[in-house]
């Protein structure tokens, strides 16, 4: 619609502004792209995540859904005005120190959320906060820090983060990059772009398998000015193929006559930002010849299926396999046999922030500011899209606005790359909500049977497991998956007879990847599952029956590893045992009185390995001392809202001996900081944490012996010199008196850490990773039996760490996993086509989110930096296998299926009654 330009005039953060917009222009967009206001962000630009929420004449909306000739005479409040001439408001300083805030996209949102209802209501109760801000959805945090932040700026309190005062390790530190992201100042993907930068813009089929054409563009080109440029598949300088392992590079940058997902981008437009977005599809010379395509693994798997990729026949991309014992022996010995099939469907990662970011070209090296989770590897790619040397790519990781996984693969990375490389213009591309989630990848699907055998005594004696997983269109981390399971698949269980194995299947769905624990909570749900059978037929509390099984340091793993220390399950269960005895009888009194409404109490454990499967796995990490003074910690590790900023500090400070508040911080930058590998796994904390106590120590070392004193000195940084005391005599080092190395440091110390793994041999035998978090959690559901709907009332989570560098982080963590478990468990499933948005696509909102007690197990590791493992993936494992068996024990009905939505736990329970009617 071709509607013209007005004045519009309105006040923002208290000052009169005039803008020149079309009246139906999105409130957002004014005022990010004319008044660069761009704390006001934008997660879906239909209402439906209210990150862009802001006040309009004191009340909360989303600015997607206000055209701006709306505003016109009115007053309108973004995040960047609400402390008005004070540094901070309360409700941001309470958000600062409750770590409320985890990657910061849906902060703004959920900071004018609050503040509208503070201006009504000073003494919320929980309930009138969690409505009040129930419009505004967050995938980090579970929710539960930012309703005690709220509550906090209530009662005038000041609680959350501690100050300072001694070491940094285990002090409960407010983020050291926090502030930005509670003042609206972060810069994500999509805040920034150089001037006169271009837009991309892709066009994705709508078929998930066809054959395609593009004809004459010349027709285009002469409708068009303002497009520069249609990027095609033989316009990709380098290779058109990348993928995350070197010997499997099978995803194309733009798809070369065939298409094998819904969503793959078989061209993109380059231009002025309002000509790529006014072309329509009958604009485009495209024509598409569509196929049956292969969406569930039983039709791909088919005999007589056709191969999605030439090169794997049968449309297996790999296996997965570990053995030990001999299972016959196993049975032998067993008095109690069970088995089990269970189902998991698609689960989008639904970040808040979507994909963005932009490309420069600097003659002959390209520069790449893109919201990722690893800026290495997407170096790497790049270069090999490009045909240019790695060296020649420099990776500058922005903000990012949540990835759990999903911002691993490359999204606008290698399209805005060509394009700003075969143009030499500036580039940009901000994905839409609907794009984002049609063409990112996915949590795997899973069809797992699996069978397991007890003695008399509880014992385990034999586990049996083979999982099918649906990797979608391309590889992506299918291999992982398929590694990784088997290796997890007994659950983390001392069992002397296994047999596991799995596949990763190729389909026409969107590829699936890493998300949050790489299939291990696929296989969560059916060795819990197995547990809570074997626990009933051998008569014993399934919580005992767990803690009889409990892997302790010394018991060998399925892969013959033998755990050398840190395996805290037991002191989890331990933690446990009297909530879960207090519950359960809670339950079991409840239902005496109750027949509708069934109460029930689950519990799941889990392991997971910390870091890469069986594979080299380092980190490097540096920080340096400038001629000023200046101490720069150069982290690699990029920080996607877990805190890796923080904790690397942290870790680095105590190594080095000074206090946390004299670093500055260079995050991801391939330009200036080494490679401390991508942040998933749980492999953070755990690797670069040690890298960064390394080069902290290093440091030190250095700075001691300079100054000729002893290990117990004390270091003190000041402009231009260091001053170390030791035992009453101080020496100075004048720093202008030192060489500077390329990135102005006259000092700076160095961290390597490999953890120490072994290759897996063809039974699956060896040492996969050098250590493993252990968890277990207590689920408190209410069953509705009529309706089947299922309401988790609490979740008792425990979570042995080896050490918390942060407990506020830690607990992030804990209550964000939590929340993501129950939206797998009860809510999530993704149907290509079918859910490509917020409204259709259900997550957890404030109200599905109970409180999460978080009891924090420090089993320490001696490998580990002050004897830390990681906690991202580990918190999400448990739960839904928790909430399925509290489900159990409400209704007596054993789901196989999830997500357990209510019309599946419905059919379920009348299935049950109808059983027991015909018994
Ligand atoms: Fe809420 Fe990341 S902190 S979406």
């Amino acid at each position: 619609m071709n509607v013209a330009r007005e004045t519009i005039s309105f006040k923002v953060n208290g000052k009169g502004v005039k803008v020149m917009a079309r009246p139906i222009t999105r409130l957002s967009d004014v005022l990010r792209d004319e008044l660069e206001l761009t704390g006001t962000k934008v997660g879906c630009n239909a209402g439906d995540c209210g990150a862009c929420t802001v006040l309009l004449d004191g009340a909360q909306v989303c600015a997607c859904l206000i055209p701006a000739g709306q505003v016109e005479g009115r007053e309108v409040t973004t995040v960047e005005g609400l402390a008005g001439e004070a540094p901070l408001s309360k409700i941001q300083d309470a958000f600062h120190r409750h770590g409320a805030a985890q990657c910061g996209i849906c902060t703004p949102g959920m900071l004018m959320a609050a503040a509208d209802l503070l201006s009504k209501n000073e003494s919320p109760s929980r309930t009138q906060v969690e409505d009040a801000l129930g419009g505004v959805l967050c995938r980090c945090t579970g929710y539960r820090k930012i309703v005690d932040a709220v509550l906090d700026t209530a009662k005038g309190g000041k609680g959350g983060a501690t100050v300072q005062t001694g070491d940094a390790v285990g002090a409960r530190l407010a983020k050291v990059d926090g502030l930005p992201k509670i003042l609206g100042s972060e810069i994500y993907g999509a805040d920034r772009a150089p001037d006169g930068a271009l837009v991309l813009r892709a066009i994705r089929s709508k078929f998930a398998s066809a054959s395609f054409t593009i004809g004459d563009l010349r027709p285009l080109y002469k409708k068009f000015p303002g497009l520069v440029r249609v990027l095609r598949a033989e316009d990709v300088p380098g290779s058109n193929a990348f993928g995350i392992y070197p010997t499997i590079k099978d995803q194309p940058v733009f798809a070369d006559g065939i298409v094998r997902y819904r969503g793959e981008a078989v061209c993109a437009l380059v231009g002025e930002a309002e000509t790529v977005a006014a072309i329509t599809e009958e604009d485009l010379p495209l024509t598409f010849f569509p196929s049956d395509p292969l969406i569930d693994m039983d039709a791909a798997l088919d005999a007589r299926a056709r191969a999605i990729h030439h090169s794997k026949q049968g449309n297996v991309l790999t296996t997965g396999y570990v053995a030990k014992g001999k299972l016959k022996t196993g049975y032998k010995a067993a008095a109690h046999v069970v088995e089990g099939s269970w189902r998991t469907r698609f689960v989008e990662h639904a970040y808040i922030e979507p994909e963005a970011g932009f490309a420069e070209r600097k003659g002959e090296r390209i520069e790449i500011t893109v919201s990722t989770q690893t800026p290495y590897m997407d170096r790497d790619e790049v270069a090999h899209v490009l045909g240019i040397a790695p060296e020649n790519v420099r990776i500058i990781p922005s903000a990012c606005g949540g990835g759990f996984g999903g911002k691993l693969d490359m999204a606008v990375q290698p399209m805005i790359a060509v394009a700003a490389w075969v143009l030499d213009r500036p580039v940009k591309c901000v994905y839409t909500r609907p794009e984002s989630m049609a063409s990112s990848t996915k949590r795997h699907p899973a069809e797992i049977s699996a069978k397991a055998a007890c003695a008399k005594d509880g014992r385990l004696v034999a586990f049996e497991f083979h999982g099918d997983f649906n990797t979608g269109a391309y590889a992506s981390w299918g291999p992982t998956v398929a590694d990784r399971v088997p290796v997890h698949a007994t659950g983390p269980y001392a069992v002397p007879h296994v047999q596991a194995s799995s596949r990763a299947v190729h389909t026409n769905a969107p590829p699936s990847g890493a998300f949050r624990g790489f299939g291990v909570p696929q296989a969560a749900v059916a060795h819990e599952g197995l547990m809570d059978l074997l626990a009933e037929a051998a008569d014993i509390d399934p919580l005992e029956f767990r803690r009889i099984n409990a892997l302790r340091a010394g018991d060998e793993t399925a892969t013959g590893q033998k755990l050398e220390a840190s395996a805290g399950l037991v002191k989890c269960l331990d933690a446990l045992k009297s909530h879960w005895t207090r519950a359960r009888a809670e339950a079991e009194t409840y239902n005496e009185r109750s027949r509708r409404k069934r109460h029930g109490v689950g519990i799941g454990c889990m392991w997971y390995g910390c870091g890469n499967t069986s594979i080299s796995n380092p980190s490097t990490m540096r920080v340096g001392v400038s001629a000023d003074g200046k101490l720069t910690l150069y982290n690699g590790a990029v920080d996607i809202g877990q805190g890796a900023n923080t904790i690397m500090t942290q870790i680095c400070a105590d190594a080095l001996g000074v206090p946390v508040a004299a670093f500055g911080l260079v995050m991801g930058d391939t330009g200036r900081t080494a490679d401390a590998g991508k942040t998933s796994a749980s492999r953070q904390t755990f690797v670069s944490g040690k890298a960064a106590e390394l080069a902290g120590r290093d440091l030190r070392d250095q700075i001691l012996k300079r100054a000729n004193a002893g290990p117990d000195a004390d270091i003190e940084l000041m402009p231009g010199k260091i001053i170390v005391r030791d035992g009453g005599q101080e020496h100075e080092i004048d720093l202008a008196t030192l060489d500077a190395n390329d990135g102005g440091d006259v000092l700076t110390g160095e961290g390597y850490f490999d953890p120490p793994t072994t290759p897996l041999d063809e039974n699956g035998q060896g040492v996969p990773y050098a250590t493993y978090g252990f968890a277990a959690q207590i689920a408190v559901v209410e069953v509705d039996i009529e309706l089947g709907t299922v309401r988790v009332g609490r979740i008792i989570a425990a979570h042995d760490v080896g050490k918390a560098i942060n407990p506020i982080q830690v607990e992030g963590q804990i209550q964000g996993g939590v929340a993501q478990g129950i939206g797998m468990a009860l809510m999530e499933e993704y149907v290509p086509g079918m859910t490509e948005n917020l409204h259709d696509y259900l997550i957890p909102t404030f109200g599905d989110v109970p409180d999460i007690d978080c009891l924090i197990i420090e089993d320490e590791e001696p490998l580990g930096p002050f004897g830390a493992k990681g906690i991202g993936e580990p918190a999400l494992i448990p739960t839904a296998p928790a909430i399925l068996g509290a489900i159990y024990h409400a209704t007596g009905v054993r789901l196989a299926e999830l997500p357990a939505t209510p019309d599946r736990v419905k059919a379920a329970l009348d299935a049950l009654a109808a059983e027991t009617e015909d018994e």
